[in-house]
């Protein structure tokens, strides 16, 4: 990490920012819609604060980095009713949800959001992630210099080159707060990139009032130290970025923040079970979906099915992506019985008196056996006949949910048949080698 060259750096930074003229174009959508939000206060006669938060606030945007303006209620406030008088008046508007539902605004090639949330007046006063928001933003600007906010910016592209950036649960990776809070402790991207070469999974970075047992990576929010700022980064985002940082090169670097994008191949026994969607909430479904698929996976595996590989996807339905050893099973089934000086061993000859189609039982080991005829044999009628026994998100319609292998799976839609393993390691898992230039 010594002697770096000034240029690459440069080149990086000039990279990841937006043109001052793009982005001051945006800054003015921002402004103009937070505008037409006061409009809406005096006309529905509503109670809110105007709050321009994210990183366009904090300084800490990139290409791609959105929009968030905040609607802090100094009361309790029905989240539902507020996002009802948001469509109507902004009739273009999506709908979405994390700990709130909030509104999506598409602009050319750039979106903004609306969230509504609760007003704290200290930072022991909050509630979601949301009212943290405007501490957020504070602890940025108050402890942050421009050297600083582009070392996040240069963090930020580095994690979504890895596939790593994002705090949603279809990524569960490192949100854009937790890249501000690796600078401030860090300092710069070459001291985090050098520093999480060290890391263990999992790492606690820093202490606040809690342990955090469960989390993979802890580091306190300064403005909450009851939460912990990185909870949501999983096993896999945290080691793609500790192997990321250690194969880190600045000769590489667009490799790592600019990667191609790779072939993906489903296998031929891929499974994918499609489940249509009547609110295609993704913060709601990716972790239902992930329940399903590990319920699918042990039901599975109890019927001699070996799972190799599972993801899930929300993309105007759920999807539920499985990769057997083998999607068909023979029909000779090996029932294994007690232990000859168990007593259960008596039960278990008189029911297999007659033997079966295959013949009598018989000893392996210490143990009587039988062989007997499999009753189920094909994975994907196995999977149809687990999926009602689950507990399904009430956003799903159960009596429309496909099974799809074989020739099928051709109707994947591409997008998850081209990214169905994840988090994908990229082009730069291969300098090391040198195989590829
Ligand atoms: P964003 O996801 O838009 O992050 O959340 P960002 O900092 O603006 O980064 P980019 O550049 O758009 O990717 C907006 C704000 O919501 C809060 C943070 O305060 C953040 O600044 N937030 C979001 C969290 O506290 N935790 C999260 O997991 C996500
Ligand atoms: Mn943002």
């Amino acid at each position: 990490m010594k002697n770096q060259p000034a240029f690459d750096r440069k080149k990086i930074l000039d990279s990841v920012l937006e043109k001052p003229a793009v982005r001051k174009k945006r800054l003015e959508i921002i402004e103009k819609i937070s505008n037409q939000l006061k409009g809406i206060r005096k006309n529905e006669k509503l109670d809110f604060e105007i709050f321009l938060g994210g990183s366009y606030a904090k300084g800490t945007d990139i290409k791609g980095s959105d929009g968030d303006i905040f609607m802090l209620f100094p009361e309790e406030f029905d989240a539902f009713e507020i996002l009802k008088v948001l469509r109507k008046n902004f009739p273009e508007g999506i709908e979405e949800y994390s700990d709130h539902p909030y509104l999506t605004l598409p602009q050319d090639s750039f979106s903004v959001d609306i969230v509504p949330g609760y007003k704290a007046s200290t930072g022991r006063d909050l509630r979601t992630a949301v009212d943290r928001t405007p501490f957020h933003v504070k602890f940025v600007k108050e402890n942050f210099t421009e050297e600083m906010k582009n070392e996040v910016r240069i963090l930020k592209q580095f994690l979504k080159g890895i596939g790593a950036y994002g705090s949603e649960s279809s990524v569960q990776g490192f949100s854009g707060y937790v890249a501000e809070l690796l600078i401030h402790h860090y300092k710069t991207f070459d001291e985090v990139v050098s520093k999480a070469r060290g890391w263990k999974i999992p790492s606690v970075l820093s202490q606040g009032t809690k342990v955090f047992d469960a989390a993979n990576l802890v580091m306190v929010d300064p403005v909450d130290s009851g939460r912990n700022a990185a909870a949501n980064v999983s096993a896999e985002n945290l080691a793609t970025f500790i192997l990321a940082s250690n194969l880190f090169s600045w000769e590489k670097w667009r490799d790592f923040f600019y990667p191609p994008k790779q072939d993906f191949c489903l296998p031929r026994e891929a499974v994918v079970v499609f489940m249509p969607c009547r609110k295609c909430n993704e913060e709601v479904l990716v972790p239902n979906l992930r329940r399903i698929s590990s319920v699918l996976k042990s039901e599975l595996e109890n019927l001699d099915f070996r799972v190799v590989y599972s993801s899930v996807f929300v993309q105007n339905g759920g999807y539920i992506v499985i990769i057997p050893e083998s999607n068909r099973m023979g029909e000779a089934q090996l029932h294994i019985g007690p232990p000859v000086t168990s007593p259960n061993i008596e039960p278990f000859l008189k029911k297999w008196k007659n033997g079966t189609k295959y013949g009598p039982p018989f000893v392996i080991g210490d143990r009587v056996c039988v062989l007997r005829e499999r009753e189920e044999r094909e994975i994907s009628e196995s999977i149809a006949k687990i999926i009602p026994r689950v507990k399904l998100s009430k956003d799903f319609d159960p009596n429309k949910i496909l099974v799809i292998s074989g020739p099928d799976l051709g109707s994947v839609p591409e997008v998850i048949a081209k990214r169905f393993l994840f988090p994908s390691l990229g082009k730069w898992t291969k300098n090391q080698s040198g195989d590829i230039q």
